[in-house]
C-alpha cells in the first residue's frame, strides 16, 4: 500500500532507472532535467514541441521509449503549465498526474526529477513531502478480500519503489510524507469499507488495533450501557433504530508531557439512511461515507503517532448507525444531551450534530487547548462550496486563521463561512432549549451554530467535509481529506516541520 522512497543525486540522461520522470513547461520550456534529456538525445524533445506533440499543459503527459542517448528505457514527460505561473497547486497536480501514469505502467521502479522544480513559496522539503503523499495516494487501491480481479477492478500498481532527486538531508521530509500518507491511507480504507463491515463496533476495533500496534497510545471504548450511565442520550438516540449499537471511541497520544491536549472529534455515522425521515433512494449508498469525519480524525491521529509528534492529542469518535425501525428516535422527540441542553428533534436526518454534541461535551473533560471537529454534516455545504474546499466555522479568528493556513500549505483547503450570533435564532424551539434543524436557509451555518452551543469556553472550530471527504459517483472513493490539513496544523503546533 505504500511505496519505498529513496533520495538520489542523478543526471536524467545517464540514470539507470526503468523510467525517468521529468517536467516540461508550456511553450517548449524544458526543466533542467528535460533539457539534459533533450541534449543527450540530439533534440528529441524540442522536435516533439515543434510538431505539437508535447504541449506541457498541467495534467498532460507523454511516454517516450528507448530514446537514443538516454540510459533509461522510458521517459515520462510531465506537463507543468506556464513556467511564470508555476505554483504549489500546479506542482501537486503534476506530481499526482505523473503518479497516476506510473501506477498504471508495467514498471517496479522509477526516478523523478519533479522534486527539483522550484515552486513559489515552498521549499525542497515541501516538494519531497508532497511527492511522497501524492505518489502513495495514486497507488492506493481499495480491495475487499474475496474480490476477483475482473475487468472493472483497477489493477494494483506494479510500482514499488520511487527515487526522488534531492539531497540526503531531505530524509526527514520523506519520513514526514510517509507518516502523513499512512494517515491518509488509513482514513481512506476506513471510509471505503462498506457499512455491513464498518459498523460502530468495527470502528472501535480499528482504534483498539491502532493502540495495540503503537506504544504511547491509550484507547477507551464506551459501550451503550456506559453511554446510558453517562447520559450521552443524543448519541444513543441516533443509534436506537439499528442493531449495530453506538460507541464512543477515545484515543489518546501522549507525546507532550504535561501539556494540555489538542482534541479532534469526528462524525462517525457508519450509515445514514436518514432514519424515520428517510432519505430518497438515489445516492443513498453514498451515505456509507458518513463516517469520513471519524476516519479523518483517526487518520490524523495515526499520522501524529507515526511522526511521534511532541504534543498530546485526544481523538474522540462518536459512532452510530442511523436507521429506521420500531425503536428509532422520531421527529418531535425531546432529548436531554450529555451537556444537559435539551434538543427537539425536528428531523432525524440531522443526526450528525446530535452525535457530535455529546462527543463535544465529552471532550471538555480533557480541557483541550483547542478542539477541531470534522463531519460530513450538511448537503448545504456541498451546494455552497462544492468538492474543493471544506467549510470552516469558528468564532475564534486566530484558530480559523491557523486552520486556513494549514489547508493552504497542505493544499487541503478550507474556506471560512460565518458563525455570527444572528443565525442562532433559527434554532429556536417551542419545546426544548434548541431544535436540531434551522430551516431552509444557511443549512451549513445553522448546523455549525448547533454545535457551537456545546463548545462554550473552548477554542473550537468545525470543518464540514460533506463535499470533500469522498468523490461522488459509482466509482467514487474516500479522499482521506482533511487528514492533510489536520496533520499540517498539528505539525505546526509541535514545531517540528521538516526543514
Ligand atoms: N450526512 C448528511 C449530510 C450529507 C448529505 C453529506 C449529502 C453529504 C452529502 C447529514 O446527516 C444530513 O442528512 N443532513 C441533512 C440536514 C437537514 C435534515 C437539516 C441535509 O443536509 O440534508
Ligand atoms: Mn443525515
Ligand atoms: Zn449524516
Amino acid at each position: 500500500m505504500h511505496l519505498e522512497y529513496r533520495l538520489v543525486a542523478a543526471t536524467a540522461d545517464q540514470c539507470d532507472t526503468p523510467c525517468a520522470v521529468v517536467g516540461v513547461y508550456e511553450h517548449g520550456v524544458l526543466s533542467p532535467a528535460a533539457a539534459a534529456i533533450d541534449a543527450a538525445s540530439g533534440g528529441a524533445l524540442q522536435r516533439l514541441v515543434a510538431s505539437g506533440d508535447l504541449s506541457g499543459r498541467v495534467g498532460s503527459h507523454l511516454w517516450l521509449y528507448n530514446l537514443a542517448g538516454i540510459k533509461a528505457p522510458r521517459v515520462l514527460l510531465v506537463g507543468l503549465g506556464k513556467q511564470e505561473h508555476f505554483g504549489a497547486a500546479d506542482y501537486d497536480l503534476a506530481v499526482r498526474h505523473a503518479a497516476g501514469a506510473l501506477a498504471a505502467a508495467p514498471i517496479h521502479a522509477a526516478t523523478s526529477w519533479l522534486t527539483e522544480l522550484p515552486v513559489a513559496n515552498r521549499d525542497a522539503a515541501w516538494r519531497v513531502r508532497s511527492a511522497v503523499i501524492g505518489n502513495d495516494h495514486a497507488i492506493y487501491r481499495f480491495k475487499l478480500s474475496g474480490r476477483k480481479d475482473g475487468a472493472d477492478a483497477k489493477p494494483a500498481a506494479q510500482l514499488a519503489e520511487l527515487s526522488l532527486v534531492g539531497e540526503a538531508g531531505l530524509a526527514d521530509a520523506v519520513a514526514q510524507g510517509r507518516g502523513i500518507a499512512k494517515g491518509i491511507a488509513f482514513a481512506r480504507e476506513l471510509g471505503n469499507n462498506p457499512p455491513n463491515i464498518c459498523t460502530p463496533a468495527w470502528l472501535a476495533e480499528q482504534a483498539r488495533q491502532l493502540a495495540a500496534e503503537h506504544a504511547g497510545v491509550a484507547v477507551e471504548v464506551l459501550e451503550p450501557e456506559q453511554l446510558r450511565a453517562l447520559g450521552a442520550n443524543a448519541l444513543l438516540a441516533v443509534g436506537e433504530g439499528s442493531v449495530n449499537t453506538p460507541r464512543l471511541i477515545v484515543l489518546r497520544w501522549n507525546g507532550g508531557g504535561e501539556a494540555k491536549p489538542y482534541a479532534l472529534v469526528g462524525k462517525g455515522v457508519t450509515f445514514d439512511s436518514g432514519g424515520i425521515n428517510i432519505k430518497p433512494g438515489p445516492g443513498m449508498e453514498e451515505m456509507k461515507f458518513d463516517m469520513c469525519g471519524a476516519a479523518s480524525v483517526l487518520g490524523a491521529f495515526r499520522a501524529v503517532v507515526e511522526l511521534q509528534l511532541p504534543i498530546n492529542l485526544v481523538t474522540i469518535v462518536p459512532a452510530a448507525e442511523n436507521m429506521p425501525g420500531g425503536k428509532s428516535y422520531r421527529p418531535s422527540d425531546v432529548l436531554t444531551t450529555l451537556a444537559g441542553i435539551t434538543v427537539e428533534v425536528l428531523n432525524t436526518d440531522a443526526e450528525g450534530r446530535l452525535i457530535l454534541c455529546d462527543a463535544l461535551a465529552y471532550a471538555k473533560r480533557y480541557e483541550p487547548q483547542a478542539i477541531v471537529d470534522t463531519a460530513t454534516l450538511t448537503g448545504a455545504c456541498v451546494i455552497a462550496l462544492g468538492k474543493h474546499a471544506h467549510g470552516l466555522f469558528s468564532a475564534d479568528d486566530a484558530l480559523a486563521a491557523e486552520l486556513l493556513a494549514a489547508g493552504e500549505q497542505s493544499l487541503d483547503r478550507a474556506w471560512r463561512l460565518p458563525l455570527w450570533p444572528a443565525y442562532q435564532a433559527q434554532l429556536d424551539s417551542a419545546n426544548a432549549d434548541i431544535a436540531n434543524i434551522g430551516g431552509k436557509s444557511a443549512g451549513a451555518i445553522t448546523a455549525a451554530c448547533f454545535l457551537s452551543r456545546f463548545t462554550d469556553g473552548m477554542r473550537w472550530a468545525h470543518l464540514d467535509i460533506a463535499g470533500t471527504a469522498w468523490n461522488e459517483g459509482r466509482k467514487g472513493q474516500a479522499t482521506g481529506r482533511p487528514v492533510g490539513l489536520l496533520v499540517e496544523w498539528l505539525i505546526g503546533k509541535a514545531g517540528t516541520r521538516a526543514a
